[in-house]
């Protein structure tokens, strides 16, 4: 007779406990990344919305960035490193094929013996996180669940490139996710195109770096024009569909927390859900540049920290970027 295995069961329902973020100290203004491309700080403002943006210091590395915004949110959600239960890193910046950076910063933390390991879904990596820190709390997988979008895009990208050393930056943000009374994450709507892989990607592999004749770094590379109008058709539908899910209404959101990756798309996004005149929308983007995994809670933290958004409010978070990956979910926000 086989055996009966027992079901793990957990939390009727999930939410963020707490939130926290880092940003790096150096500011970058587009009069400086004018030094190395043809262009102006007009332009860049008003194709991307960028006035500056921060790149980290030498000693300001991944690992450093996530464990100060996780101690953040530990400590706004009244949580104790060693009550994790996962540690989840959203990054495509860990320039270690392996290991992944999520055992480090949770030993670092004082988080060990909790799983840990990196999700690579570039900018959709964040909310991919949300998604699955949710579904294990409510799973018995874990209680509680830090997850961690970080990124050092200034060391991936070619301060030369034109169509990218503009928009990407530095930076992380943290939530802690675990039980709650009511629901606080909703149903998810996400998915990924394989066919445009080549929309946003590293130059080349590193073997064929290897094959080169002199080594050089696989900076990062996009199709920016098509990115642009697939993010701001496409990326719409999935945000309503997120609220649909929920079983919301715009009239019911807050505030609107999308990818910061270029200001022209929030704006499109923005008209595309007909969202009231009093829904919040983040555009930390303008100050911080595009954070790929890191841009959705760094955007959300600076809401909370102004008192621009509430502990209380519902926002909807959508973000997107290579793979084609994207994952949109409605939250309260802790
Ligand atoms: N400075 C000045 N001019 C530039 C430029 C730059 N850095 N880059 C391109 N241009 C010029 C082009 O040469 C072109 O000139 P032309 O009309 O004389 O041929 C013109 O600007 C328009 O180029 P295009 O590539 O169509 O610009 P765009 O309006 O699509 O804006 C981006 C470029 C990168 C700002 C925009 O495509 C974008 O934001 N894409 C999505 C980015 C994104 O979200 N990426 C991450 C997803 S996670």
């Amino acid at each position: 007779m086989t055996a009966k295995i027992a079901t793990a069961t957990g939390a009727q329902h999930a939410a963020l406990l707490g939130l926290g973020s880092y940003r790096p100290s150096r500011v970058v203004t587009n009069a400086e990344i004018c030094e190395h491309i043809d262009s102006t700080d007009e332009w860049i403002r008003t194709r991307s919305g960028i006035i500056e943006r921060r790149f980290s210091e030498p000693h300001e590395t991944v690992q450093m960035m996530s464990v100060a915004a996780s101690r953040t949110a530990l400590e706004r959600a009244d949580i104790h490193p060693a009550q994790i239960d996962c540690v989840l890193v959203a990054t495509v910046s860990h320039l270690w094929q392996t290991p992944a950076i999520a055992p480090l910063i949770s030993a670092e933390l004082g988080s060990t013996p909790a799983a840990a390991f990196d999700i690579s879904a570039a900018c959709a990596g964040f909310c991919y996180g949300v998604t699955m820190g949710a579904d294990m709390v409510r799973s018995g997988t874990a209680k509680y669940v830090l997850v961690i979008g970080v990124e050092r895009l200034s060391d991936i990208t070619d301060p030369t490139d034109r169509g990218t050393a503009f928009i990407f930056a530095d930076g992380a943000g943290a939530a802690v996710i675990g039980p709650s009374d009511v629901e606080g994450i909703g149903p998810v709507v996400w998915g990924a195109d394989g066919e445009k892989f080549d929309f946003i990607r590293q130059k080349q592999s590193w073997i064929d770096v290897l094959a080169l004749e002199r080594a050089v770094m696989p900076h990062l590379q996009m199709e920016g024009n098509p990115v642009f109008r697939w993010a701001s058709f496409e990326m719409a539908k999935v945000a309503q569909e997120a609220l649909d899910r929920a079983g919301l209404t715009v009239d019911d959101l807050d505030v609107f927390v999308p990818h910061q990756a270029n200001m022209r798309i929030t704006d499109a996004m923005a008209r595309a859900l007909k969202l009231p005149e009093r829904v919040v929308i983040a555009r930390d983007i303008a100050y911080q540049g595009n954070t790929s995994a890191a841009s959705v809670p760094l955007a959300a933290t600076a809401l909370l920290e102004s008192g621009e958004a509430k502990s209380g409010q519902t926002a909807l978070f959508i973000a997107f970027g290579a793979g084609l990956a994207y994952a949109a979910q409605v939250v309260t926000l802790p």
